[in-house]
């Protein structure tokens, strides 16, 4: 299915400001204050988006079939919005959005998400100054010279297709997938837990996945354990203050004196009360005695250990 670029139609307004704050919040969100995350959502509000093009701002679509999969809405020679869906990126939807304004407007500056600097480098822009925060929104300024080609190195193809109806299912199924294993800490992030970004430590996660681990393996094991393995773990998106950070455990496999559990660290995010996963890893837990020896783990779930019980 071929993607088609247009203007933004009077109908279309809820849905290209749903899309917006759908990608925006997937994303981009993550690196931006709450304050910032609550000056977006009114700035993408249809209403928000309707009077700034009726007062002469411009904003352009690709659909693919009858969704909308980019958007880019620009005032004067400024880019105020660029997004298109993360299913689609790379097919080169981005850059026919950027060509058909820039006929018009002659695009000249944005204030760039870092994720997209790279982007708009290969577009011709340059960055014109270090990162800032306004408004709780970070950015880094990038401009483009008036000589500046668009930095294009090979023949455009007009006709390329995004063909990410069936990724940008997938990605929603991904998106739909629930917690595994019982909720076992549920615990607010505060100030205390940052990093030098603003971003909560990893290392704070990690520990309150080590104490839910260790919960769920007492109540297993009738009695002390300790930590002694964890597997790779990938944080696949920040925390930051005000998320409530929720962990889930599983006992996945008993052995002799050991076990593994499936532990998973999910957020909902402060504003949205979204339900995001961050992370997910499987603990080694060891039951020990009173000595700190290790001791066998009754077979049966529930069971007191016979170290314990006499
Ligand atoms: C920025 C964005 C709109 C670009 O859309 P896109 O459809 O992926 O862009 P294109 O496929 O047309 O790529 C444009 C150019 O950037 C390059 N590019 C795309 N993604 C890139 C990436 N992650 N890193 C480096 N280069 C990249 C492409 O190779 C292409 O260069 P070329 O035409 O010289 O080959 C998209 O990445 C996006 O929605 N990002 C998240 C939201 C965001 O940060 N928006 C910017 C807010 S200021």
């Amino acid at each position: 299915m071929d993607v088609e670029i247009r203007r933004l139609a009077a109908e279309d307004y809820d849905a290209a400001s749903a899309f917006v704050w759908r990608e925006f919040l997937q994303e981009t969100s993550a690196r931006m204050t709450q304050a910032g995350v609550s000056v977006f959502r009114d700035y993408v509000q249809p209403d928000a988006l309707r009077a700034r093009d009726a007062a002469g701002a411009e904003t352009l679509v690709a659909v693919e079939g009858d969704d909308i999969i980019g958007l880019l809405h620009v005032r004067q020679s400024h880019i105020s919005l660029f997004f298109v869906a993360a299913a689609c990126r790379w097919r080169g939807v981005g850059r026919r959005l950027f060509e058909t304004l820039d006929g018009a407007h002659r695009l000249r500056s944005v204030h760039s998400s870092i994720e997209a600097v790279e982007v708009y480098e290969k577009l011709g822009f340059r960055r014109a100054g270090p990162e800032q925060v306004r408004d709780g929104l970070r950015f880094i300024p990038m401009e483009r010279s008036s000589g500046a080609q668009n930095g294009r190195m090979d023949t455009p193809s007009p006709s390329r297709s995004a063909k990410c109806i069936q990724r940008r299912r997938a990605m929603d199924s991904a998106l739909q997938e629930q917690p595994r294993g019982d909720l076992t800490i549920k615990i607010i992030a505060m100030p205390a837990d940052t990093n030098a970004n603003g971003d909560i430590f990893g290392g704070w996660v990690l520990s309150q996945m080590d104490a839910a681990g260790g919960i769920a393996g007492v109540d297993r094991a009738g009695g002390r354990v300790v930590t002694i393995k964890v597997d790779t773990m990938t944080f696949i998106r920040p925390i930051r203050v005000g998320d409530v950070l929720n962990v889930f455990t599983e006992v996945e496999s008993v052995g002799r004196t050991s076990m593994k559990i499936h532990i998973e660290a999910w957020v909902n995010r402060f504003i949205t009360n979204k339900l995001e996963k961050v992370t997910d890893a499987t603990f080694t837990f060891v039951a020990i005695d009173d000595q700190g020896r290790p001791r066998p783990i009754p077979r049966e779930e529930g069971a007191r250990a016979e170290t314990l019980s006499t």
